[in-house]
C-alpha cells in the first residue's frame, strides 16, 4: 500500500508532504525542525491560546489512559515530548520509581523543557534528542510510549510505529494523541474558519510569524483519519488498536497493546 495514502511517505517517489506543499521525503524533517525552532520560545503560551487551554485537558485524559504504574518500577517514553508536558503528567502520576523519558528532535524544544522541569521542580526526568524512526533504545525497554501532536510531523509514520513497537516491553501500550477529523458538520465549519483564519493570524501577533502556524494547521488536514491511523498501528504489529474521539473529533487517542 502506498504510504501517501496513510500520511507518511511514498517510498515509491520519495514524496511526501509539508504541509499543503509536496516535498522530497528526505526534506520534510528539516522543514519541521525549521518550525519548531521558530516556535520553541513561545509554544507553550501559543499551545494555550490556540487551543483555548483545551490541549490541557487533553493531555490530562491521556495521561489518564497511559495510568503509569506506582507500585512498581515503570519506565515510560513520551516521543516528540517537546516542552514536556505530557512527561511531566506522566512523573507526577507515577511513583517514586517511575522514570520518563522524553525524547525529541529538536535541541530547542528540548532545552525549554529542561527549563520548565527545574522551576516546576519534576523529578524522574530524563531528556533525549533523537528521532522518532530511530530509538537509541535497546529492544522491550519500556512500559509504555507516549507521542502527543507528534506523529504527524514525522516524515516516516510507520517507521516511527514500528519502533514503537520495538522498544516496548510485552504487555507494554502504545497512545498517540493527535489531531483527528471533525465529526460534527457544524462545528466542522467553525473549525476550520478558526484553524485557517484565526490561528496563523494569532500566530503573527503572539510568536511574529503567521507560516509556522499555517504549517500546523495544513498538516492537521494532511494527516490520515482515526480508522486508516487505526489500521496503521495494527499493521505495526499491536493487538487492540482502537481510538476514542475528544472534542467532535478534533483529537483523537489512539492506543495498541504489545502483546
Ligand atoms: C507539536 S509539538 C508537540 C510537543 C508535545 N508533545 C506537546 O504535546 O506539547 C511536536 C514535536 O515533535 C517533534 N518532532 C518532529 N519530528 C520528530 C521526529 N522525527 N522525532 C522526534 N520528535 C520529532 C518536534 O520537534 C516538536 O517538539
Amino acid at each position: 500500500m502506498a504510504f501517501d495514502q496513510h500520511g507518511g511517505g511514498d517510498p515509491a517517489t520519495h514524496e511526501t508532504h509539508f504541509g499543503f506543499s509536496s516535498v522530497r521525503l528526505e526534506d520534510k524533517q528539516a522543514r519541521v525542525d525549521d518550525v519548531f525552532h521558530k516556535v520553541a520560545s513561545r509554544y507553550d503560551i501559543m499551545n494555550d491560546i490556540m487551543s483555548m487551554g483545551l490541549h490541557r485537558v487533553w493531555k490530562d485524559v491521556l495521561v489518564g489512559m497511559a495510568r503509569p504504574a506506582t507500585g512498581r518500577p515503570f519506565h515510560h517514553l513520551d516521543v516528540a515530548g517537546g516542552t514536556g508536558d505530557v512527561a511531566f503528567r506522566i512523573a507526577r502520576a507515577g511513583g517514586p520509581s517511575t522514570r520518563v523519558t522524553v525524547l525529541d528532535i529538536n535541541a530547542d524544544m528540548l532545552a525549554v523543557g529542561r527549563e520548565r522541569a527545574e522551576k516546576l521542580g519534576v523529578a524522574g526526568l530524563d531528556f533525549v534528542e533523537a528521532n522518532a524512526e530511530a530509538l537509541p533504545f535497546p529492544d522491550k525497554t519500556f512500559d509504555a510510549y507516549t507521542i502527543a501532536f507528534g506523529i504527524r510531523n514525522v516524515p516516516r509514520v510507520e517507521t516511527a510505529l514500528k519502533e514503537a513497537y520495538r522498544t516496548l516491553k510485552r504487555g507494554g501500550r502504545f497512545l498517540c494523541l493527535e489531531f483527528s477529523r471533525v465529526d460534527v458538520p457544524a462545528l466542522g465549519r467553525l473549525y476550520d474558519a478558526y484553524s485557517f483564519t484565526a490561528i496563523p493570524a494569532i500566530g503573527k501577533v503572539v510568536a511574529g510569524d503567521g507560516a509556522p502556524y499555517r504549517y500546523l494547521v495544513e498538516s492537521i488536514r494532511k494527516f490520515p483519519d482515526a480508522e486508516t491511523f487505526r489500521d496503521m498501528i495494527a499493521e505495526a504489529g499491536f493487538g487492540r488498536a482502537s481510538f476514542t474521539r475528544l472534542t467532535g473529533g478534533v483529537v483523537a487517542i489512539h492506543t495498541g497493546w504489545k502483546l
